[in-house]
């Protein structure tokens, strides 16, 4: 038999190393050969460390949560037979309905395969987009991003197709392709899942991305924060080179693309893209002015790809399926998947892939199962530490850029973080001011000075000081700070404390009682 011990970062964090030991121990006292694989998370976090089997017709079955001193009852009851039964086994996990209901494109290699083993990519349809690449023109290739309507998934949504195209266009002989993995949103963990659990696939996606305009050389720039997929990555690389997937000739063809791997050093500011491309040429990480944008000039002045992990990791897919497939899922302007991500004080967190237009509620009480604590939901934030916090009276929107923009939220990196009605909302705003204040590159005065002032002028609020004039003045200030930030670390920092003061205001003492 087979027997899958997630190798993600989350699994190991709740024992997973220790169980993957206590099985192959028990495998070996009982005289049975198994062969165990540390696979990527299959993202039901608060099932980790789940256990797979796999006997001979290749149907897996879960376990989970599998705590070290439940394998020896496990085994007792069949675990190495891929039969029996126990409190744990989850039964099929293809049949195990927060799985199945979902529509895995990006992630769907992720939890499936062994991460690190290039056979088991090739198997499960990994370099098919990479080979259909390099049969088409890099036109074409743009053509098919565009036509698949995929749009950025680190948070802005901007067209991918269209910065490829402007990179493309870009007459230079030296033009780069970087990967922004320097996943600093609360709440978020797609990206470094897709790294820990799929690898392959981002570089796939970044050769993919090199190929249509033109670029010789790509970064992956990750967060310290993440050693695992660090590590992943960097093994992979090696595989790849060493399988003629990178470097010259890449699949025999003509084109050549050599990858690195860089690491932050922690600052969340980095995650923009042109103080991660500052950091990248190795200074201080900090803003700059936009014009011109980083297609035109970007690492070390070049035309430079800058793409999400997930905006990368989801190329290979519309190539090897065609632009059609992709934009066939989705409402409005958001076509295909997105990969939310559910955490904060929520019953079943995890990641949840699925085509735009599902609502806010289907995830948060349908996939999320509601609160942790078991009390009521009483806020959202969907987006990251700069997005909107939402009420339950909101649920009923659906996950798309443009009606999240309308009801003055965002989408973001489609991290969704649950609060229950124990949550004080003025604390919440004072903490996007605060880490603001904390994470401001102090380029420019509205953010830098703004964020301090904003802390202050909520501290006076919640204390009872001239509330009225203080809020106000909180008002004015967070106008201030959209319209003249240079980045959106300033620009976007008003929106959850206008999120909260209109559909939480009596946290701040006023009226009315009632969320909306
Ligand atoms: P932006 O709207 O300025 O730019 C989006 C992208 O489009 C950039 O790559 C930009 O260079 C590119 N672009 C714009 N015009 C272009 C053109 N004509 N041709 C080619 N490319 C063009 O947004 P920004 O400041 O890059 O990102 C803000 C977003 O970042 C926020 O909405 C937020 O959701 C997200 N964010 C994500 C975080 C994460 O951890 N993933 C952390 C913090 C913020
Ligand atoms: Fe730096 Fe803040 Fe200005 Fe962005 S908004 S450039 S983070 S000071």
């Amino acid at each position: 038999v087979t027997v899958y011990v997630p190798r993600d970062s989350a699994a190991r964090s709740v024992g997973a190393d220790e169980v993957a030991a206590r099985i192959t121990a028990a495998a070996t006292a009982a005289g049975r050969e198994i062969r165990l694989v540390r696979n990527g998370s299959r993202g039901l976090l608060w099932l980790e460390p789940l256990v797979e089997v796999a006997g001979p017709d290749g149907q897996r079955l879960a376990y989970g949560p599998v705590a070290p001193e439940d394998v020896d009852g496990l085994v007792a009851a069949g675990l190495l037979d891929a039969a029996g039964t126990h409190p744990l086994h989850l039964g099929r996990t293809d049949d195990i309905d927060w799985l199945r209901t979902q529509n895995r494109v990006t992630f769907a290699r992720v939890g499936v395969i062994d991460p690190l083993d290039p056979d088991d990519f090739l198997a499960h349809g990994g370099l098919r987009g990479l080979r259909r690449a390099l049969e088409l023109s890099p036109q074409e290739v743009v053509t098919e991003v565009t036509d698949s309507g995929l749009r950025g998934r680190g948070g802005a949504g901007f067209p991918a197709g269209i910065k490829w195209k402007t990179v493309r266009e870009a007459d230079s002989p030296l033009k780069f392709v970087c990967c922004n993995a320097d996943e600093g949103d609360s709440g978020t963990f797609a990206d470094r899942m897709l790294m820990e659990g799929d690898p392959f696939t981002l570089i796939e996606g970044m050769t993919i991305a090199a190929r249509a305009v033109g670029a010789t050389e790509g970064y992956v720039y990750v967060r310290s924060e993440y050693p695992d997929a660090v590590a992943a990555l960097r093994a992979a690389i090696t595989t790849a080179y060493g399988r003629g997937w990178l470097g010259e000739h890449v699949l025999g063809s003509d084109l050549r693309f050599d990858l690195h791997v860089r690491v932050g050093a922690g600052a969340y500011i980095c995650g923009e893209e042109t103080s991660m491309l500052e950091s990248l040429e190795g200074k201080r990480g900090t803003v700059r002015a936009k014009p011109p944008i980083p297609a035109l000039e970007g690492l070390f002045g070049q035309p430079t790809v800058v793409n999400n992990v997930l905006t990368l990791g989801s190329v290979p897919m519309i190539l090897a399926d065609g632009a059609e497939a992709f934009a066939g899922l989705g409402t409005g302007r958001s076509r295909g998947t997105q990969v939310f991500q559910l955490g904060g004080n929520v019953a079943r967190g995890g990641i949840v892939e699925t085509a735009f237009g599902v609502t806010l509620g289907e995830l948060v009480e349908g996939y999320g199962g509601g609160t942790r604590s078991g009390r009521p939901v009483r806020a959202v934030q969907v987006g990251g530490p700069l997005g909107a916090y939402l009420p339950t009276a909101r649920f009923h929107l659906p996950m798309d850029y443009e009606a999240f923009a309308a009801a003055g939220a965002m989408v973001g990196h489609g991290g969704v973080v649950v609060f229950d009605d124990t949550v004080d909302m003025a604390g919440q705003a004072r903490f996007a001011m605060e880490f603001c204040a904390a994470e401001s590159c102090g380029k420019c005065t509205p953010c830098r000075v703004g964020a301090v002032r904003g802390v202050e002028v909520i501290d006076r609020i919640t204390a009872g000081i001239d509330r009225r004039a203080n809020l106000t003045l909180l008002n004015d200030l967070c106008d201030l700070m959209t319209e003249g930030s240079l980045c959106a670390m300033g620009g976007l920092t008003p929106m959850p404390v206008k999120s909260a003061l209109e559909h939480f205001p009596a946290d701040f003492g006023e009226q009315p009682a009632a969320d909306t």
